[in-house]
């Protein structure tokens, strides 16, 4: 690689089911140049999130399908390295969405400047990021959890889950969490503090998590779907609240979804128990609640309240593999690649 080069991963091909290292291409390129009211930006960090297996696929969603042949996209952090806008000088770091790529041209005025002696740089991508805040928005304004209260959450060791437990604890409800495998387990109970963890991998699940909810659930903050709901619904109480931020657990599937048909049964609750299910992405709450979020959550980390952890893969060559991993379960917190 000459000094000139910028790497890139790109969509090769579209999955069908669940992705492997075929379906990304890496590629060289001439670095880019900025025009007025640009930076150039060398990325220092890339946030691999759930989310990209929806922009690898051509079905219709809520955002853009990646085309082929262009980089994946991704949150990343990264150094201004030339600047054509007044506002940003050599040397500054930004949070920017340049993706999979070691370099890239950004507007400036969609780029936020991040403080390096606040916090460690990584953070701006979980904790304190994206999913930090999509935990945030989603259970304080659909979960709205009261004292006392139940709340469950999935993938309750990744950057979503562990905010979620941790948010609603600070809210002095019961936060239980469900996550795969002794470990992960462990990590829950022990440093995020909720208190009970249930593995779904356990073909007890159900049951247990039945009897870590004596009251019954009012908060599912759904992460995953699959078995996990299955276990969760007949345990809602009367009037809880469903905040459905992702699905995880069909992200790989293809086709139609096999039956039997279970729909008017589950309706036939959501009448009866007046459930609120209400789907979200982080983005709707951004502009409002973006800030408060930020600075609350910090506060939060600097007395202790909140924990995080981070899974951090070197190499952007490593990022399809750790990728593929993430949609299994294989990382352990946030996961991000340090290029
Ligand atoms: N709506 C929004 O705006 C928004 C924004 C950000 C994220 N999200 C969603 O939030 C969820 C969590 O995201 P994250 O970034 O925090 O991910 P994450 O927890 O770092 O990674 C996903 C985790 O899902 C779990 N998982 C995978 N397949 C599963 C299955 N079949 N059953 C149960 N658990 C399974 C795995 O953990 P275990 O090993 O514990 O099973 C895996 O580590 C995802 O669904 C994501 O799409 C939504």
């Amino acid at each position: 690689m000459s000094q000139s080069d910028s790497v890139r991963i790109v969509l090769a091909s579209r999955p069908e089911g669940r992705p492997a290292p075929q379906n990304f291409r890496l590629e060289h390129a001439a670095i880019p140049a900025p025009a007025e009211g640009q930076v150039l930006l060398k990325i220092l960090y890339l946030s691999l999130d759930p989310y990209m297996r929806g922009r690898m696929s051509a079905a219709k969603s809520y955002a853009a399908a990646t085309e082929i042949g262009q980089p994946m996209e991704g949150g990343t952090v990264g150094e201004v390295i030339q600047s054509r806008d007044p506002a940003f000088k050599p040397g500054d770091i930004v949070l920017s969405h340049s993706g999979w790529q070691s370099y890239a041209v950004a507007n400036a005025a969609q780029l936020r400047k991040l403080d390096p002696k606040a916090a460690p740089l990584t953070t701006a991508l979980g904790v304190l990021g994206m999913p930090g805040f999509t935990a945030y928005a989603g259970l304080l304004t659909i979960g709205q959890p009261k004292p006392g209260e139940t709340v469950v959450v999935a993938a309750a060791s990744g950057p979503v889950g562990s905010a979620v437990g941790q948010i609603a604890r600070i809210k002095g409800a019961r936060a239980v969490g469900i996550a795969g495998g002794p470990e992960k387990c462990a990590f829950v109970r022990d440093t995020f503090g909720f208190d009970a963890v249930i593995d779904h991998r356990d073909p007890e699940m159900a049951a247990k998590l039945a009897a870590a909810c004596p009251d019954g659930i009012d908060v599912y903050f759904e992460n995953v779907g699959g078995h996990v709901w299955d276990a969760v619904f007949p345990l809602l109480n009367t009037f809880a609240r469903i905040p459905v931020c992702g699905l995880v657990a069909h992200y790989n599937a293809s086709g139609e979804f096999p039956g039997p048909d279970r729909l008017p049964g589950m309706m036939r609750q959501v009448l009866s128990k007046s459930l609120t299910i209400r789907g979200f992405i982080q983005r709707e709450f951004a502009a409002a609640q973006g800030p408060t979020f930020r600075e609350e959550m910090a506060g939060w980390i600097a007395e202790g309240a909140v924990k995080y952890k981070e899974d951090i893969v070197t190499g952007l060559e490593n990022a399809p593999e750790a990728f593929i991993g993430l949609l299994e379960g294989r990382n352990f917190g946030k996961l991000i690649v340090k290029l």
